[in-house]
């Protein structure tokens, strides 16, 4: 099996997108079933499929994984390439800028490989067109000429199988998503099925890392291995400096605590949105573009990044008049509902 990456991003520590840390360190990634922890559903439904398509010599059916971001949709696309012996090629929805750019991926595949597009949600109107007839009947629909005397030839593609994933399946539009034979939600992980994670990765990285330690960093990594993973290494670097190189409660907690995340993995920019809901709107409820920009975040970033892990562990809710905080956030953030606060705007964020 061979992989091609096509892209890269970055920052905070909490953040879910990739960084080329995470990259530039693939060997923390499962490559096989087995391997990959949590996720049963999804891992149990593909298996099957896969098993299946293997027996019967055919290309797996097209596959749309969607959910919160760093629950592993990349790490699960090359896990079904490895269990299937194909090729798997990387690339991203807003990569692909021109209908030429696809049809040269496509035509560039062998027979039952898989293409990946992360953030498929984004790709580009004519693109997606050319989609269609390439996942329904492994064509490509070429236009030559201008006109009148325009006329399309139609190109055979090798079989095979497009892996899409998305943080926002909603965004899809239904032509697009239709196409896909096989759907699977990944959820947030349980702060166990993290710990497992974070165990597995600091015996990667050849780190000592007691049970206390590894569960410290899972139960505040919010539900994400992409987060628990990025922890980890930060943690590492302490406990090399600071803790005799050996991953204990103390050293992860002293970590995390320096980067500004508390006892439940919120980051400075998490509690600012916390607070802005309870000082600026009472509580709510408020609306996401009206909250977006009052912290000046934007609107997709605090619904694809934010907000899943805020509601999963009921500190959020999203109700038709908007976004309204719960008992349970006033509680952690210490403020009393409906007692005068000082403006978001002249808050330290800190841990205080
Ligand atoms: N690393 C990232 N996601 C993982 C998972 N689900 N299982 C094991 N290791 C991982």
């Amino acid at each position: 099996m061979s992989i091609e990456f096509d892209d890269d991003f970055s920052e905070r520590v909490v953040t879910t997108s990739q960084t080329a840390e995470d990259s530039g360190e693939p060997s923390l990634r499962p490559k096989t079933m087995a391997e990959y922890i949590g996720q049963a559903k999804a891992k149990e439904n593909l298996s099957v499929f896969i098993e299946a398509a293997r027996r019967r010599g055919e290309p797996l059916d097209h596959v749309l994984l969607y959910g919160p971001p760093g629950l592993g949709k990349t790490t699960l696309a090359g896990i079904i390439a490895n269990e299937m012996g194909v090729n798997i090629r990387v690339t991203s929805g807003p990569a692909i800028e021109k209908a030429g750019d696809l049809a040269a991926l496509l035509t560039n595949l062998s027979e039952n490989d898989i293409l990946f597009i992360d953030e498929i949600h984004r790709l580009d109107r004519s693109v997606e067109e050319i989609l269609y007839p390439a996942m329904e009947d492994y064509a490509l629909d070429i236009i030559i000429g201008k006109g009148p005397s325009a006329r399309s030839i139609r190109l055979d593609l090798p079989k095979f199988t497009l892996i899409g994933a998305t943080t926002r399946a909603g965004q899809m539009t239904s032509p697009l998503r239709d196409r896909f034979g096989v759907m699977l939600r990944l959820e947030l992980y349980s702060p166990e099925e993290l710990q497992q994670i974070v165990a597995r990765s600091a015996e990667i990285l050849q780190v000592e890392a007691e049970p206390a330690g590894t569960y410290e960093i899972a139960r505040r990594s919010r539900g994400t291995p992409r987060i628990a993973n990025r922890m980890l290494r930060r943690v590492r670097d302490f406990a090399e400096v600071r803790f005799n190189g050996v991953i204990t409660q103390q050293a992860a907690d002293t970590a995390l605590r320096a980067l500004e995340v508390d006892e439940l993995g919120l980051d400075a920019i998490d509690r600012r949105m916390l607070r802005s809901i309870m000082t600026t709107f009472g509580g709510g409820p408020v609306g996401l573009d009206t909250l977006a920009a009052t912290i000046g975040e934007e609107a997709v970033t605090l619904e694809d990044v934010y907000e899943p892990y805020l509601m999963q562990i009921g500190f959020l809710n999203r109700t038709p008049r908007g976004r309204c905080v719960t008992a349970l956030a006033y509680e952690h953030l210490d403020i009393r509902p409906n007692e005068p606060q000082i403006p978001e705007q002249f808050r330290f964020d800190g841990i205080e």
